[in-house]
């Protein structure tokens, strides 16, 4: 197939291109780089050994995304671009409607006009916000508790009933639990910019020394250990259920909205103790209050995964942690030093 990966620069995004890449599709990305850089680009093209079309594209502009569907004739759209920080989304909500919500209501206009029917979406377990028991499966709320998960949770929608007002058009809305992790190859990871808001980046830049240490946030959780618990999954894993819901809306054209997780629950303290050992080193924490909007436990039931499109998760927390420790120790300061060097006259 010939696909279109908005966000393909991005964390998740990079990590799936490669795994359709090896299946034997074609790639073209649009990303306007908010939140990557362009060189991930350069990376993927050692990675895959194939050239990668993209495209500096924001999904808010009718124009350009106009001229990429005009330009090549694509079989599906994976769709990844969108802001993520749930804090920035509570300081900045309209941005993040404006973003999100808007920038897909311009693609999925695009897709109608070029008549481009089949779309997997990323979403998250963000929109079941706190929930009342776990394991979660996808009959559970949808009740987001800040803005971000309510792109996400309205994103679902507007694309539910664009498949019910046309039955060509086919949707999978994959609800991602925590993807951490990298490619085993060092050459692609987790990049934030700033103070990483998320656990797992946190920690490897408290490993690389890059930051003082790590603040844990709460050990007062009604779980085992106090500290939260979450449902962790590797990158690598999350990007094959990509490819294998694209397979799916093209074998059954059936729509899906699933759960990806491994279904294990993990808390801090257990995710820093396993890198720990992947590091061979140890990393500095101090137990600060609770942060806002946290709840104390979330993790999947991915029964449905499997039952539909076979998916499991093979990779495991060392698996995650080694290849983290792996893309942080080979790229320390991420792929700004990249940038710098080219920066460097000859
Ligand atoms: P990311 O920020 O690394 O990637 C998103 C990409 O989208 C970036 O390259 C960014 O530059 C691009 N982008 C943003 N707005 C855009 C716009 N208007 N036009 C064009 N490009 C734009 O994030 P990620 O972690 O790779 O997440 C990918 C998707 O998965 C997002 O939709 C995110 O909400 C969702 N998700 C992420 C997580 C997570 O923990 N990382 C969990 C659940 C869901
Ligand atoms: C995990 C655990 C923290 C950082 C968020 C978004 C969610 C999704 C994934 C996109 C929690 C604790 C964290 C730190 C800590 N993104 N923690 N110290 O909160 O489950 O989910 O990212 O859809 O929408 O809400 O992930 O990695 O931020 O936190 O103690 O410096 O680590 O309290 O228990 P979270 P996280």
């Amino acid at each position: 197939m010939r696909i279109l990966v908005t966000g393909g620069a991005g964390y998740i995004g990079c990590h799936t291109c490669v795994v359709l890449a090896e299946r034997g599709h074609q790639i073209v990305i649009a990303d306007n780089f908010v939140n990557s850089s362009p060189l991930v680009l350069q990376r993927l093209g050692r990675l895959t050994q194939k050239v990668i079309a993209s495209h500096r594209v924001d999904l808010r502009d009718h124009e350009a995304l106009n001229t990429l569907f005009s330009t090549y004739r694509f079989d599906a759209v994976v769709h990844f671009a969108a802001l993520k920080a749930v804090g920035e989304s509570c300081e900045r909500p309209l941005d993040y409607y404006e973003n999100n919500v808007c920038g897909s209501i311009a693609l999925l206009q695009a897709m109608v006009r070029a008549k481009v029917r089949r779309i997997v979406f990323s979403s998250s377990a963000t929109v079941y916000g706190d929930p009342q028991q776990v394991p979660l499966d996808e009959a559970a709320a949808v009740q987001p508790c800040n803005p971000y998960g309510r792109t996400k949770a309205m994103i679902e929608q507007l694309i539910g009933d664009l498949c019910a007002s046309d039955p060509m058009f086919t949707a999978a809305c994959l609800r991602y639990f925590n993807p951490v992790g990298a490619h085993p190859s060092g050459l692609i990871g987790e990049d934030p910019s700033g103070i990483p808001n998320n656990l797992m980046p946190y920690i490897c830049q408290v490993a690389v020394g890059r930051r003082e240490q790590l603040r844990i946030f709460g050990n007062d959780y009604p779980t085992a250990d106090g500290t939260g618990v979450r449902d962790y999954l590797h990158v690598l894993d999350l990007a094959r259920a990509h490819a294998d819901a694209l397979e799916y809306l093209a074998d059954t054209g059936r729509n899906l909205t699933v759960n990806l997780g491994t279904g294990q629950g993990i808390s801090v303290l257990q995710l820093l103790r396993a890198f720990e050992q992947a590091c061979g080193r140890e990393i500095p924490y101090e137990i600060v209050e609770r942060r806002p909007g946290d709840v104390a436990t979330i993790y999947a039931d991915p029964t449905l995964a499997a039952s539909t499109l076979g998916w499991r998760t093979e990779l495991d927390l060392d698996a995650m942690c080694r290849d983290a420790w792996n893309w942080q120790m080979s790229n320390p300061d991420g792929y700004r030093a990249l940038e710098r060097v080219r920066r460097i006259p000859a």
